[in-house]
């Protein structure tokens, strides 16, 4: 190890072990002052609340590194907790591989984005999303995509802000106004609002996924009597004659426009693989080339895909988005279905 690197890995260790000990000191505090919720008892033993969190910490997807992101440069701001509160941008000057873990959002950039509610992601600059701005520093597609990149990329895993923002996907035309559903993109904090729900005890989750069982807390101070998250749409969106969840509808929508791809492959077929699209004939030869709205349709219904919330993120933007894509690739629109049209027209 040359002298230059035990200089740099000894300063990082003291800079993270400073937040670290500013970590430790918050967590003391708000255990003592009883901020958060009181300690609970798991069969019949006392835990205390930092171990709660801990346990639903380790319970959730933050708490594994992900092996094909260890060790790569491109990768690791976002799936190295490490790296991304220190800012450090080569992965051999990381000691060790950590998922997104405490200190991620507790310390160094994670602390500095709740408090600074503002983010530029590829698609847009300047996403106002109060604490919500330290997940969408991740959780974005990665890219701005363009409708004539030969490479076909497709979006990231997890593009749920360019999703929320209503700036994500590819457009026919520039000009198409989307809807977007305001009272879910404008909340104060964002993914924290729906994703970290609170009670008078303070925030109950550290697992951060949608947990069914918070429907109740999170959805009915807004949508009256919702007691899980597939609440009923405005419109049959899908044009199958019954007006139902709106994630049904989503869903459904998805695979109409997934079957209007493979219809224009000739009955060939799509997958997302190491970033880039490939798609293949009826008789799965490899295509060189798709046209431009192949494309756009297989870029669009990924975004969606990948969002994972079924529609729920932005839900006149996605219904919007996949009927533009359906109509863009068929030049007509889904059959039957109750459209969300351009805010222009
Ligand atoms: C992905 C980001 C993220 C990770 C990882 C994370 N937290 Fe948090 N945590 C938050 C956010 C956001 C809040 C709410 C704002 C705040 O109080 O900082 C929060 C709040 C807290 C609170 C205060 C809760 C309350 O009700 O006031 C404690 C204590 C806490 N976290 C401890 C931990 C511990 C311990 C770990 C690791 C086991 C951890 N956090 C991992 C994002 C995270
Ligand atoms: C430092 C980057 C980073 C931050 C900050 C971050 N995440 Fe994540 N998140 C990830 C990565 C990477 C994964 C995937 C982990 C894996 O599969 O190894 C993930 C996974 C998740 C998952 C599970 C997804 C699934 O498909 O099961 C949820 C839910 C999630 N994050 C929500 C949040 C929320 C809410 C916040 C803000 C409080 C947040 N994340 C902050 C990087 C981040
Ligand atoms: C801008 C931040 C960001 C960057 C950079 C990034 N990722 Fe991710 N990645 C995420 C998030 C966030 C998720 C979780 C998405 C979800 O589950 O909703 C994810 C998920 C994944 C998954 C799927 C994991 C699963 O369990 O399904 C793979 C594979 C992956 N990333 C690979 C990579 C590789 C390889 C690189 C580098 C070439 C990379 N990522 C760079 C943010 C990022
Ligand atoms: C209006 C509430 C709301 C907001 C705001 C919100 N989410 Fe979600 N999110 C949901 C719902 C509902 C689902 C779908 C859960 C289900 O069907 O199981 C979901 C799904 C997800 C998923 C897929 C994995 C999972 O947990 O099932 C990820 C990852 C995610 N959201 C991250 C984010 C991020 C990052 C933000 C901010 C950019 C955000 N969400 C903002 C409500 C919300
Ligand atoms: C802060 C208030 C608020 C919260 C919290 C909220 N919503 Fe909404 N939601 C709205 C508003 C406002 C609209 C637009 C309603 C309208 O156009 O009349 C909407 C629209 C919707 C729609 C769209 C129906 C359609 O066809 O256009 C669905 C579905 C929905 N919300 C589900 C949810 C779910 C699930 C949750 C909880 C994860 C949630 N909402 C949380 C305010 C909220």
């Amino acid at each position: 190890m040359s002298l230059k690197r035990i200089v740099f890995l000894l300063t990082v260790i003291i800079i993270f072990s400073g937040c670290a000990n500013n970590f430790v000191k918050d967590l003391e505090f708000r255990e003592k002052t009883g901020l958060g919720k009181s300690n609970g008892s798991q069969d019949g033993i006392t835990i205390s609340y930092t171990d709660q969190i801990t346990a639903q910490w380790i319970a959730s997807p933050h708490a594994k590194p992900l092996a094909a992101t260890v060790g790569r440069d491109e990768c690791i701001r976002c799936h190295d907790g490490m790296a991304f509160a220190l800012k450090i941008g080569q992965a051999q000057d990381l000691a060790a591989s950590t998922g997104q873990d405490c200190l991620t959002c507790h310390s160094g950039y994670g602390s500095q984005l709740k408090v600074r509610e503002v983010i530029d992601i590829p698609v847009k600059k300047d996403f106002i999303a109060g604490m919500g701005a330290l997940c969408s520093s991740c959780h974005n597609s990665n890219g701005v995509p363009d409708i004539n990149d030969p490479r076909r990329p497709y979006p990231h895993y997890g593009p749920q802000a360019d999703v929320l923002t209503g700036f994500g996907g590819i457009r026919e035309a520039e000009d198409v106004q989307y809807n977007n559903t305001y009272g879910h993109i404008s909340l104060s904090e964002s993914c924290i609002d729906c994703h970290m729900p609170k009670n008078k005890e303070g925030f109950i989750t550290h697992t951060f996924t949608m947990e069914p069982e918070n429907a109740e807390l999170v959805c009915a101070s807004c949508h009256n009597g919702a007691k899980d998250f597939n609440i009923k749409a405005k419109m049959d969106y899908d044009g199958d004659g019954l007006i139902e969840g709106l994630q049904d509808e989503v869903l459904e929508l998805m695979d109409i426009l997934e079957e209007a791809i493979r219809a224009e492959l000739g009955g060939g077929s799509f997958v997302a693989s190491r970033g880039v699209f490939q798609f293949y004939d009826n008789e799965g030869k490899l295509l060189e080339q798709v046209p431009n709205k192949v494309y756009l349709a297989a870029y669009n219904y990924y975004l969606i895909k990948n969002d994972g919330s079924k529609g729920i993120h932005n839900p006149l933007f996605v219904v919007q988005l996949l009927q533009q894509s359906y109509k863009s690739l068929t030049g007509r629109d889904v059959p039957g279905a109750g459209l969300v049209r351009d805010i222009g027209e």
